[in-house]
């Protein structure tokens, strides 16, 4: 496992288990998820905060054992991540571009996308599963192929599965895989006050 490093400062108070325990693995097996999981990834989703409570999140989702839709889904990523075809779930996470009311623009529909997607992720961490969200993959494609409106934005995908096995990786992936996880410090990114170079 390659998980929460250990070399981090130490705190009083440590993050939070499930945030620890996030990863994006290659290794997954194709091993079914339970449906009720499955619903309760799309729960946790749901319970995300968003700008106006507008919910723009939009998922378009596929299980191995519906080879039709799972393959469609599969055929939209590029070559490097042909390791997500392993994983039992594949997601398309889209967003809409406008609220529903008088059909304004939202200017925070990527924003509460994300915080939808994490919610989803975290909530796959405490159910045993792993997950890696994706931006490789082709979003041509996927309106055409998926019957998507203009009016969404395509803006990732995601494979969730039970964790696989690392050494049934090609050795390329197996590296990458253990590679030592790297963050930027916190004075790189949370600024006292004002802006700071
Ligand atoms: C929007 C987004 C796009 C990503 N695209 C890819 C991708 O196409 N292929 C891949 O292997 N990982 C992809 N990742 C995974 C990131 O590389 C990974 O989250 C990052 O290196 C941090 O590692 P961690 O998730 O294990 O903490 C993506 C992650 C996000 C959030």
């Amino acid at each position: 496992m390659n998980q929460y490093p250990d070399k981090v400062t130490p705190l009083s108070y440590p993050i939070n288990d499930l945030l620890a325990k996030r990863w994006s693995p290659m290794a997954f097996s194709d091993k079914a998820i339970e449906k009720e999981k499955i619903s309760s990834l799309f729960e946790a989703a749901k319970w995300a905060p968003s700008s106006f409570n507008g919910q723009p999140w939009k998922i378009i989702y596929a299980e191995k054992e519906n080879k039709e839709e799972y393959d469609r889904l599969a055929s939209l990523l590029v070559e490097g991540n042909d390791w997500a075809k392993d994983a039992y779930l594949l997601l398309l996470i889209c967003a809409s571009k406008n609220f529903e009311y008088k059909n304004k623009p939202n200017k925070h529909h990527q924003y509460d996308t994300g915080a939808a997607i994490e919610n989803l992720f975290l909530q796959a961490v405490s159910m045993d599963l792993v997950g890696h969200e994706m931006a490789g993959f082709d979003s041509e494609k996927a309106y055409k192929l998926l019957n998507i409106p203009e009016e969404v934005s395509v803006l990732a995908m995601m494979a969730i599965g039970y964790p696989g096995t690392p050494s049934d990786l090609s050795r390329d992936l197996q590296e990458r895989q253990n590679a030592e996880r790297e963050r930027k410090p916190i004075e790189k990114f949370a600024f006292k006050g004002k802006w700071k170079q």
